[in-house]
């Protein structure tokens, strides 16, 4: 069984049809790539999914429940966790308790005293590298360490599933290199599927997917491995615009 489903999945802005009948199949621990041009429907999709926008048409299950119609609060107590594109910490909060709070809100929210939350937090502030920040106030930290602070809070979670929403973006790639090899090992040893969402098919979706989805003007184009995608035509033409380097 998939862990997450789509099923010919439609959602409309007035008359444009930003996600078209879009099917889509996603098991546990599996990192897959969403990607597709400026306004092939990448962040609606990613919407629909996390519960911000609700489909016109369509299914969406997660772990074999009908989540379709489900508000984000409710999607991921059960395991669907999110990053943002543009990190929102609560300021004045410190980053452990910032970490802490997704521990609170994740899977395991309601078996967890205040004080496990708090070394949930720790063991994944270790993890993303941040533990000399853990009493500092989230609002200090660079935009990198906010980042990944943002991971570590979606990790607290407990997700089976970790939506990305195009988190990479105006990273050095150093720090790209770096948080890809951070989410592989956690993904691969916790078994957490990742969906991550790159407008460019770069090193970090060579490196971070397995598989990619190429979305066109609303639509899926492409479904394959992410090596057979970036040697597939009609990708080179909607997508790169020209021939793949490397
Ligand atoms: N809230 C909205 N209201 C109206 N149109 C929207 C809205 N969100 C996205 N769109 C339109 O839907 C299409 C897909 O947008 P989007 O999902 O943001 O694409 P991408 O993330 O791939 O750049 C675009 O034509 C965009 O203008
Ligand atoms: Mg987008």
């Amino acid at each position: 069984m998939s862990l997450l489903k789509l099923e010919k999945v439609t959602k409309r802005f007035g008359g444009l049809v930003a996600v078209n009948n879009v099917s889509l199949e996603i098991s546990e621990g599996e990192r897959l790539g969403i990607v597709g041009p400026n306004g092939s429907g990448k962040t609606t999709l990613f919407n629909l999914i996390s519960g911000v926008h609700i489909p016109d048409e369509g299914r969406i299950t997660f772990r074999g429940q009908d989540i379709t119609r489900f508000p984000p609060y409710k999607r991921a107590p059960l395991g669907l966790g999110r990053t943002f594109q543009i990190p929102r910490p609560f300021a004045s909060a410190t980053v452990r308790e910032n970490v802490a709070v997704g521990a609170m809100f994740g899977t395991l929210g309601k078996e967890l005293s205040v004080n496990e939350c708090l070394e949930l937090a720790d063991h994944y502030l270790d993890f993303m590298g941040l533990r000399a920040h853990a009493d500092k106030q989230a609002g200090t930290l660079t935009p990198v360490e906010k980042k990944l602070l943002e991971i570590a809070r979606a990790l607290a979670m407990k997700p089976r599933l970790i939506l990305m929403d195009e988190a990479m973006a105006g990273m050095h790639p150093k720090d790209i290199d770096k948080m890809v090899r951070l989410i592989q090992e956690v993904s691969d040893r916790e078994n957490i599927a990742v969906v991550a969402m790159v407008e460019h098919i770069m090193r970090a979706v060579l490196g971070l997917a397995q598989r990619v989805v190429v979305l066109h003007q609303g639509a899926k184009l492409v479904d394959s491995s992410t090596k057979e995608a970036l040697n597939d035509p009609r990708v080179v033409e909607v997508y790169l615009g020209h021939p793949p380097e490397e």
